[in-house]
């Protein structure tokens, strides 16, 4: 274009009013693409989560409640976190294999009440281990790979066979996807998705999350970098999602949310397969906490969050505004 012609194109033509905007719109965000993670505690345990406004520790009466209400809304699914007393906590996390425990007893009281919620159950050992980490450690404090896998895959059979839709381990040792994949095929239980937390970082926003289930006091100053992922590696998630896909997953996770954009993006256009995105709680603590003090509007702010998850490449979002922003949807 030379200078003073007329400009061919203007794309300011396209976002004029709001008839054009939302017929050159290229993604939506709906309450289908919602997950509503939720946290389930029994005696004294439940209650709001200081680091989380908003955000409840459940008893299992109001689980279900929660849970009508996600349905009503149009959020197709929850993924469910259990709070475990200092008491019922050990080195091998045995109540994670425990057929009553409290996880097995909220799988079955939301599938039982509200069947057309999808169930989606975390496998890992960290709500259970008086360590905090997500496995077994070896005699040199090293989370053991092999020993965690065989307790996973049981965990996993255990939880599917309670009804849970989907197991998501979130654990991060090698190899698992395909153990619980063969536990549960040689258990004809066929159907049941696995969600893997494929490429997970070892991230400070999950601060808040682990506040709310109370695994923090247990992990101490420990950090999950020899399983979890380093955030400055990009190429090393492709490796990870490409395993998982081979062993046996359904659908792919990225998390955290917002700072790993670039690695949905990438995950998506590599592997055209369900990709589902955690907006974590560290994420969700940082847009309340602006909002509360009035330097961000909470509404715009979070939508947004949730749209660009959306263009980054997610089909599914996990965000503990979810249910909000399903409300919010529907003005
Ligand atoms: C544990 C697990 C974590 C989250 C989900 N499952 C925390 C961790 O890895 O320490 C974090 C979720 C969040 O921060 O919202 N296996």
């Amino acid at each position: 274009m030379t200078p003073g012609q007329y400009p061919a194109t203007r794309l300011r033509r396209t976002r004029q009013a709001p008839f054009i905007r939302s017929m050159v719109r290229e993604t939506a965000l709906t309450p289908a693409n919602l997950i509503q993670p939720l946290f389930v505690a029994e005696g004294g345990l439940a209650g709001p989560v200081g680091s989380m406004p908003g955000v409840q520790r459940l008893t299992l009466e109001q689980l279900v409640a929660e849970c009508r209400e996600l349905v009503k809304l149009g959020v197709p699914a929850v993924a469910l976190f259990p709070v475990t007393p200092q008491e019922k906590k050990s080195d091998d996390g045995a109540e994670a294999l425990n057929a009553d425990s409290l996880m097995v007893r909220s799988i079955k009281a939301v599938k039982d009440a509200v069947p057309e919620i999808g169930v989606i159950a975390d496998v890992a050992l960290d709500p259970y281990t008086s360590h905090g980490h997500d496995g077994v450690l070896n005699a040199q404090g090293y989370v053991d790979n092999e020993a965690t896998c065989e307790i996973l895959r049981r965990q996993a059979l255990l939880y599917s066979r309670s009804g849970a839709d989907i197991v998501a381990p979130s654990d991060m040792m090698d190899g698992r996807v395909n153990h619980i994949r063969q536990v549960l095929e040689r258990d004809h239980r066929h159907n049941t998705l696995i969600m893997a937390y494929a490429a997970k970082y070892a991230s400070a926003f999950y601060g808040p999350f682990r506040e709310a289930v109370g695994s923090q006091a247990n992990l101490g100053k420990g950090g999950k970098e020899t399983y979890q992922m380093d955030p400055a590696n990009t190429d090393e998630a492709l490796r990870e999602v490409a395993l998982d896909l081979q062993e046996g997953a359904d659908i792919v996770m990225v998390k955290p949310g917002l700072p790993y954009l670039d690695i949905i993006r990438r995950v998506k256009d590599e592997f055209a397969v369900p990709v589902a995105a955690y907006q974590v709680s560290g994420e969700y603590a940082m847009l309340k906490a602006a909002a509360q003090n009035g330097w961000l509007d909470e509404r715009k702010a979070m939508l947004e969050a949730l749209l660009c998850f959306r263009r980054a490449g997610a089909d599914m979002i996990l965000s503990y505004y979810s249910k909000q922003a399903a409300i919010w949807l529907a003005e």
